[in-house]
């Protein structure tokens, strides 16, 4: 199915239901405007906490809160008609205990309006799963490399080479297991993503992974070129945005310091046209 043939934003189950058939595609988004942007062309939209390093300038993720992910959920829903709406539940909001997560993936649901939560963990997280989508909350699953544990992870490293596959297999029955609709593979070697992809009966929705898994999503402001602070080998810049706005401000700052604008046609004329009287 194409996305301008959609009339409704698919389901958690919809998205469940593309494992191994045509690729799922998302991005993610933080704002309206670049919401509208992609509704037409995505089948779900992530409001990632990635939004700390892109549009927040923090370091990491970490510093993200719930209420920070709930302004940006409801801004991205506002310009959603197609597309399904993921928020991430960030860091310290889920971990704590089922109760904790259920209680905040509830507001997160009441307040944006997502159809689902993200959250990152494997085996570890396959409780708190089940008791979210035992109680009502559809849960997208996130293993390999999970940015909320970077400290323990030691580094934005590769996630499973060698003998560490096995583990990451485990991790991906597991949260499938529990009722993920949908898993995200981060930065893993290709061959392990399409094992995983094989194995398990949810969609492997792929970044730095593989292009056989089931759907692919990567950070929007990364392939537009607007976040140039680095550049992970897994994204592909699809323009250059970033260099064009910086081209376009300097040509601003240099006509308004020659006083080349505003021109004639910007301004205002002290009466009124005859005609528009
Ligand atoms: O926060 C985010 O943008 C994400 C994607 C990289 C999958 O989790």
């Amino acid at each position: 199915m194409s996305a301008n043939a959609r009339k409704t934003a698919p389901l958690p189950d919809d998205i469940r239901a593309r494992k191994g058939g045509v690729p799922i595609v998302s991005l993610t988004a933080y704002t309206t405007p670049m919401a509208q942007l992609m509704d037409a062309q995505c089948d779900f939209v992530l409001v990632g906490d990635s939004v700390g390093m892109v549009l927040h300038g923090l370091e990491s993720t970490l510093g993200v809160t719930l209420d920070m992910m709930i302004l940006h959920g409801r801004a991205v829903k506002r310009g959603l008609n197609h597309a399904m709406m993921v928020v991430d539940m960030p860091f310290g909001s889920y971990e704590e205990s089922r109760e904790q997560a259920f209680r905040n993936a509830a507001r997160i649901m009441a307040e944006t309006g997502a159809g689902a939560v993200k959250l990152e963990g494997g085996v570890g997280m396959a409780g708190t799963i089940a008791f979210l989508v035992g109680r009502g909350i559809p849960v997208m699953a996130h293993i390999g490399l999970t940015p909320q544990s970077i400290n323990t992870l030691g580094g934005y490293k590769v996630q499973g080479r060698g003998a560490a596959g096995d583990a990451l297999l485990g991790d991906a029955r597991a949260v499938a297991d529990a009722g993920a609709f949908a898993v995200v593979l981060e930065k893993v070697p290709a061959v392990l993503a399409d094992r995983v992809t094989q194995d398990i009966a949810i969609p492997t929705i792929g970044i730095g992974a593989s292009a056989g898994c089931d759907g692919q999503i990567l950070v929007v402001d990364d392939m537009l070129g607007l976040f140039t602070a680095f550049k992970p080998k897994f994204v592909k810049r699809y323009a250059t945005l970033g260099a064009q706005a910086e081209a376009a401000i300097a040509a601003y700052a240099s006509e308004v310091r020659a006083r080349a604008f505003p021109a004639p046609e910007h301004i205002f004329a002290d009466t009124q046209p005859e005609a528009l009287k």
